[in-house]
Order: structure tokens, then C-alpha cells, then sequence
């Protein structure tokens, strides 16, 4: 990629894409950002905070999904990388909304493909980055890992529209010679996620001395990555893995959801002086999610051996540290629970926020 080409990064005012930009632009003073959001419920502009009065950074607030917008951003702006994190990310409200899900992450992916076809893969060292998901490999049993090489078999509206997603990315490289990376992460975490997600609704929740739902009998297993090892992740393959090729990432994180939460409970009490016992009282055993699947795990072999990446936090430091986080930014929270998604929230769960 040439150094006066912009790199563009979708879905940048969402958890990973803010996470991403916090960390890339500084990282890169000489380097432009364009940061193209549609600016959902799951967007927040503070989060930006530390670096959008930088000259290397702009917000264009574009729906990925409107054909003409897309087009008209990329005859502009001809970004050398495009990293492609814009999405609808909660399988629950994919259940509920599917539409959304199709339109945002399959025709939305097909748009950015189809400007970057026609406007950047001449480019000398262009690049198409997408950023996916483990959930499109489907569920786990109690043993093994997903490889790059496991079969697609999504669940959810979400994870399905996310395996479309994925196969467009493919199908462009194959048949355009379209040069494109493609990463498929497990469950991310740590600061600025909305709190509608397992780990930040159970630290704001427990906070709040409000219920702490688990699904089911809390026995499904995730497999837990810190956002920033997930951020560097797909730094080391842009940089140094191949072209056409597909990384699962994954830090060998795997947790049951009760135990979880019953962490999140014990590092809450910890940093606030408060009763243990208290917190683990609010664990309520609600309706499971239909359709649950059982168990991710990831075998992050490829990625480890080929690009040289290792996750720096284990679950245990990343987890204080994501407490921590949310213990000092309240004032975040608040923004976020105050506005559509309280309302979006009361109609679709009643009172559970
Ligand atoms: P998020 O929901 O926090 O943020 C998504 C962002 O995309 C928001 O800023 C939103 O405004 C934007 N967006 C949504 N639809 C758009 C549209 N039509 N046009 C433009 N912008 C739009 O999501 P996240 O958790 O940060 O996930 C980012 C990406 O990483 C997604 O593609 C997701 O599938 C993938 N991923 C997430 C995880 C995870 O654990 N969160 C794990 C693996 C992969
Ligand atoms: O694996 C990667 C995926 O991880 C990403 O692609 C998704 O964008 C991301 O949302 C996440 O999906 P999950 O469905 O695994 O994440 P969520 O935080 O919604 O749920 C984690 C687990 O906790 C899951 O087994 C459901 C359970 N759960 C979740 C919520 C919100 C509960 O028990 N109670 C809850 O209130």
C-alpha cells in the first residue's frame, strides 16, 4: 500500500473499530483515516474522543448498505486498505430483526466490493480487509478447535449473514483477483463495548445491583479475546499475512458463561469493597437464546506460525483491567443507556437494562 493512499475503516464508532482507530492513528501520524459509520444504536462519537480532533482522522457518516453514497465516498477518497468492520454484531436482536442484519452485513459488504473493484484494486498494494466472526463455523461439541479449513455452518440471522459475507469476500478475490485478507475472531471484550453484549451488561449491571441474566443454565463455553489483542491481530496480517488467505484468531480463552459472570461478580466486589455475596445473588437464570450455540473455541495456529501474533493479555488481566474500565467511565455508560438503546431495550426485553 502506498503511504499517501487512506486507509478507510468501516463500522470505526463501533467496540473493535473505535478500539482499532484509538490504536492505529496514533500509531501512524503520517497516515489518513476515514472513518465510515452509519452511526447505529451501537455507535458512540466518545469514544473517539482521544483522536478525533487529529488531522489524519474524518468521520464520514455513510450507510454502508446505500449503493450511490458508498460509490460516490470511495471515487473520492480511493483508499489503498480498506479494514471492513461495519456490521450488526448481537446474534439476539438478529433473532429479533434479521432484515437489518442481511441489509447492513450482506448488501453492505457487496457495496464496499463492488467500489473497491472499481475504484482502488488498481491500486499498487491495495487491500480488502474483512473483519469476521468464529460464529460462522457454527457450534462446537464439548472437544475440538475451528481451523480455517472447518466447514461454515452458521446458527443465527447474524452468523449467517456473516458467513454470506465472508463467501462474497472470497468469491470477489476468485473471480476479480480482488486482493483481500479475511479474519474470523472469537468473542471479543474490553473497553467502550455496549453494554448489551454478556461481559459489559453484567459489569454495569452488577454495579447497579440489577439482575444479572444468564442464559439458559450457563453452560455454553466462549472463547474470550481482549479487544486490543484482537486490534493487533489484524495489524499482523495486513502487514504480514497473504493474500487471499483466511486467520481464525483467538487467545485459548475458553470460559462457561456462569463463570463469567461469577468473575466479573468477584472483581466487582474487589474493586468496589462490596460483599461478594451480594453481587452473586443477582445471578438469575433466564429463557435461553433459541437456536444457542454450545461451544467456540479457536485454534490460532496459522496466525501464531505465519504473521507472528500472540495475544498480551490473559483472560484474568484483561478482564481486571475491562472492569476497571467501566469503573472509571460511568459517565460513558450512562450516555449510552440514557438514549435509543434504553428505548430500543424497554420494547424489545421490558425492564432488563
Ligand atoms: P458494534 O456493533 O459494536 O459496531 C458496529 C459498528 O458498525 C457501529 O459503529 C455501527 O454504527 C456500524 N454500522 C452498522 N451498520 C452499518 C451500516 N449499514 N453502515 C455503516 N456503518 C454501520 O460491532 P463490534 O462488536 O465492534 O464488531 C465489529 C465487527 O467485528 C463486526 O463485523 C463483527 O461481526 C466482528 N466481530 C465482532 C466480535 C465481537 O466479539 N464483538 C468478534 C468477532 C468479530
Ligand atoms: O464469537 C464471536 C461473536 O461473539 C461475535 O461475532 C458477535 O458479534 C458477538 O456479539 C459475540 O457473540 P455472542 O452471542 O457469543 O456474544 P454475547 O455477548 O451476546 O453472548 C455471550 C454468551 O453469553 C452467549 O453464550 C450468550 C450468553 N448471554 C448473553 C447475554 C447478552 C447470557 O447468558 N446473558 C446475556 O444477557
Amino acid at each position: 500500500m502506498r503511504s499517501a493512499d487512506p486507509i478507510l475503516v468501516t463500522g470505526g464508532a463501533g467496540f473493535i473499530g473505535a478500539n482499532f482507530l484509538n490504536l492505529s492513528v496514533p500509531r501512524f501520524p503520517g497516515r489518513t483515516f476515514i472513518n465510515v459509520d452509519r452511526l447505529t444504536y451501537a455507535a458512540n462519537l466518545a469514544s473517539l474522543a482521544s483522536i478525533d480532533k487529529r488531522p489524519t482522522y474524518a468521520l464520514e457518516r455513510v450507510d454502508i448498505a446505500e449503493r450511490e453514497a458508498v460509490d460516490a465516498l470511495f471515487a473520492r477518497a480511493k483508499p489503498g486498505l480498506v479494514v471492513h468492520f461495519a456490521a450488526e454484531s448481537h446474534v439476539d436482536r438478529s433473532i429479533l430483526e434479521p432484515g437489518e442484519f442481511v441489509r447492513s452485513n450482506i448488501v453492505g459488504t457487496y457495496n464496499l466490493l463492488e467500489a473497491f473493484r472499481k475504484h482502488c484494486a488498481g491500486l499498487p498494494g491495495a487491500l480488502f480487509h474483512h473483519v469476521s466472526t468464529d460464529e460462522v463455523y457454527g457450534s462446537l461439541g464439548a472437544s475440538g478447535f475451528f481451523t480455517e479449513t472447518t466447514p461454515y455452518a452458521p446458527s443465527s440471522p447474524y452468523s449467517a449473514s456473516k458467513a454470506s459475507s465472508d463467501h462474497l469476500v472470497r468469491a470477489y478475490a476468485h473471480t476479480y483477483g480482488l486482493p483481500v485478507k479475511i479474519t474470523n475472531c472469537s468473542n471479543n471484550y474490553g473497553p467502550y463495548q455496549f453494554p448489551e453484549k454478556l461481559i459489559p451488561l453484567m459489569i454495569a449491571n452488577a454495579l447497579e445491583r440489577k439482575p444479572l441474566p444468564v442464559y439458559g443454565q450457563g453452560l455454553n463455553v466462549r472463547d474470550w479475546l481482549y479487544v486490543e489483542d484482537h486490534c493487533e491481530a489484524i495489524w499482523a496480517v495486513i502487514e504480514r499475512g497473504k493474500l487471499g488467505e483466511t486467520y481464525n484468531v483467538g487467545g485459548h480463552n475458553e470460559q462457561k458463561n456462569v463463570d463469567v459472570v461469577h468473575r466479573i461478580c468477584e472483581i466487582v466486589a474487589e474493586l468496589t469493597r462490596a460483599p461478594k455475596e451480594e453481587l452473586l445473588g443477582l445471578i438469575t437464570y433466564v429463557k435461553d437464546r433459541p437456536g444457542h450455540d454450545l461451544r467456540y473455541a479457536i485454534d490460532p495456529t496459522k496466525i501464531m506460525n505465519e504473521c507472528g501474533w500472540q495475544p498480551k493479555e490473559t483472560f484474568e488481566t484483561g478482564l481486571r483491567r475491562t472492569v476497571q474500565w467501566y469503573l472509571d467511565n460511568t459517565e460513558w455508560v450512562e450516555g449510552v443507556k440514557s438514549g435509543a438503546y434504553k428505548k430500543w431495550l424497554e420494547q424489545n426485553y421490558g425492564a432488563r437494562g
